[in-house]
């Protein structure tokens, strides 16, 4: 994850989706599958959809999803991937910046690996802010992250700190409305680029809202 030149986070990512008929493996996250596979359905809000594998994965199985992304193709590919599952009626694409969240509660908000690289701007823990404020009493906040670079990324350690799961609910300050289900590292196995077998960790944050 390296840039040299200073870019938009539009310009961006719009590039980068740009770059190739397909970024991601349109595969929902398994962090995502675990928690929210015993949650009963609802409405849920995806933010930083990408091509839509949560979205697409998460309204299979009956809920109402909303998937924000700043890439307007991201966002296309997203709504063709769920027209193709059959699941077209139970989802809305929104091609926006998070900075600004669409009104609205959900009975889940989640952002999977909502990162940006090195020098495009990304207020990651205001956007989380805002977005537990659109969780419904009773409802669900999973943040799924990296917890390092992996160890092919051509970035030094010292370029950038990730948050432990800990520090970054203290980041976000919640207040005691909240209860901390888990903050924890989850391994994930993984193939890099060059094709070899590694285990990376996830940053899982789950959070609830009381009633
Ligand atoms: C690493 S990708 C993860 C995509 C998807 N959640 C997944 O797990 O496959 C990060 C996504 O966040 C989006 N993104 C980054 N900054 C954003 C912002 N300010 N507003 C909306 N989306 C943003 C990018 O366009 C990209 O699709």
């Amino acid at each position: 994850m390296n840039s040299n030149e200073p870019q938009s986070p539009s310009e961006f990512w719009e590039d980068r989706y740009q770059s190739a008929e397909q970024i991601w493996s349109g595969k929902v996250n398994r962090v995502l599958e675990e928690v929210a596979g015993s949650l009963p359905p609802g409405t849920a809000l995806d933010l930083g959809c990408g091509e839509g594998g949560d979205v697409v994965w998460l309204a299979r199985r009956g809920w109402a999803v909303t998937g924000i992304d700043i890439s307007p193709t991201a966002v296309e590919r997203a709504a063709a991937a769920a027209d193709a599952a059959g699941v077209g009626g139970r989802v809305e694409f929104v091609a926006a910046d998070l900075t600004t969240l669409p009104a609205g509660r959900y009975d889940l908000v989640t952002a999977s690996f909502l990162h940006a690289p090195v020098g495009v701007e990304l207020p990651r823990i205001a956007i989380l802010k805002q977005a537990a404020e659109r969780v419904a009493a009773g409802g669900h906040l999973l943040v799924t992250g990296h917890a390092a670079f992996p160890p092919w990324a051509d970035v030094p350690d010292h370029e950038y700190e990730f948050a432990s799961p800990q520090e970054e609910i203290e980041l976000l300050g919640l207040g005691d409305q909240w209860e901390v289900l888990a903050a924890e590292l989850r391994p994930r196995e993984a193939t890099s680029p060059s094709g070899e077998q590694t285990t990376l960790e996830d940053a899982v944050i789950l959070l609830r809202r009381r009633h």
